[in-house]
């Protein structure tokens, strides 16, 4: 049996880390919600990781706009409380699964990032995010893993795929940006990739470091929204392409942010499948 902890457990992957846990067979699981653990509070951080094997960090703060106008927030969950957490599971003997983002690179490649690119965030949330891998990296050379995933949806949780079918309800036509290239991912097939890589990893079977959890293949935003339209049974057509420069938003996105999967090989686990075989998978049209 592994003893498990999940942080953030109120958020859209948290609560699928949940529900993936406690189904799991093997697994006994703990959910902290923010209101039961704020991971900036590192008294509070180091008594609740007492006694686990496997900590998950999916608590973030994770409004991009709002980080670029208060970047020392952002940081002090993203960063700080990060660092908390890592140091609770050097103290614990745990493994930290730490979840991050796409945003650590800056988003101006055209094949994909491989796990040990250079990172080089372009707004305040990708460097908020970045000191959180850093921390993780220098607290648990040997048992830190950071997770990186992008463009997440999910049942429990505002996002990108929810808002298309909300829009699908009340509009004729819907312009979507077709110049920012991505990988959309499903928080539950994410949750249960995180499981595994927790399970090789208490076991030994994988080495700490960054891994990229996000789906295989590529599309941009318009592709998506085209995507689920078609699995709502709605017409496609509908959705019409943009471009970013038309929908200004305080942060900057990165353009290109397509994540490669080559370590998951070395711990005996296949990358996530392909984008929209995963959308297929998730139903979201009956979410709504
Ligand atoms: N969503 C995406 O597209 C995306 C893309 C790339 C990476 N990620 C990463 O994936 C992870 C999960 O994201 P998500 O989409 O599930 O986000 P989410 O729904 O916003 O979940 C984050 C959770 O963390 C909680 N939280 C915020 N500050 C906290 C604190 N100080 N202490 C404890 N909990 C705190 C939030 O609580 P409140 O709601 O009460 O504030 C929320 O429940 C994050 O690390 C995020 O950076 C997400």
């Amino acid at each position: 049996m592994t003893r498990w902890l999940v942080t953030g457990a109120g958020g859209m992957l948290g609560r699928d880390l949940v529900a993936v846990l406690s189904s799991a067979g093997q697994t006994e699981v703990t959910a902290l919600r923010r209101a039961d653990l704020d991971i900036t509070d590192p008294t509070a951080v180091k008594a609740a990781v007492a006694g686990y094997d496997v900590v998950v960090n999916a608590a973030a703060w994770t409004d991009v706009d709002a980080a670029e106008a208060d970047e020392a927030a952002a940081t002090a969950v993203n960063g700080t409380g990060t660092r908390h957490v890592a140091a609770a599971c050097a103290a614990a003997g745990a493994r930290l699964l730490h979840v991050s983002t796409d945003y650590v690179f800056p988003g101006d490649a055209t094949a994909p990032y491989a796990e040990d690119a250079p990172t080089d965030p372009v707004n305040g949330y990708g460097r908020s995010k970045l000191a959180g891998e850093v921390a993780v990296r220098d607290v648990l050379p040997d048992t830190g893993y950071v997770v990186r995933t992008a463009w997440l949806y999910g049942e429990h949780g505002p996002n990108f795929v929810a808002t298309m079918l909300r829009l699908a309800a009340t509009r004729d036509t819907v312009d979507v940006v077709d110049d920012q290239r991505g990988q959309p991912t499903w928080s539950f097939a994410l949750a249960q990739q995180l499981v595994r890589l927790g399970l090789a990893a208490h076991a030994g079977r994988a080495e700490s470091g960054a891994y990229h959890g996000t789906a295989s293949g590529e599309t941009t935003w318009f592709g998506l929204a085209r995507a689920v339209f078609e699995e709502a049974g709605l017409d496609p057509a509908r959705v019409h392409p943009t471009t970013s420069a038309k929908f200004a938003r305080p942060a900057r996105r990165p353009a290109f942010s397509v994540l490669g999967h080559d370590r998951w090989a070395a711990a005996g686990l296949a990358p996530l499948p392909h984008w929209r075989t995963m959308l297929s998978s998730a139903r979201p049209h009956t979410w709504i």
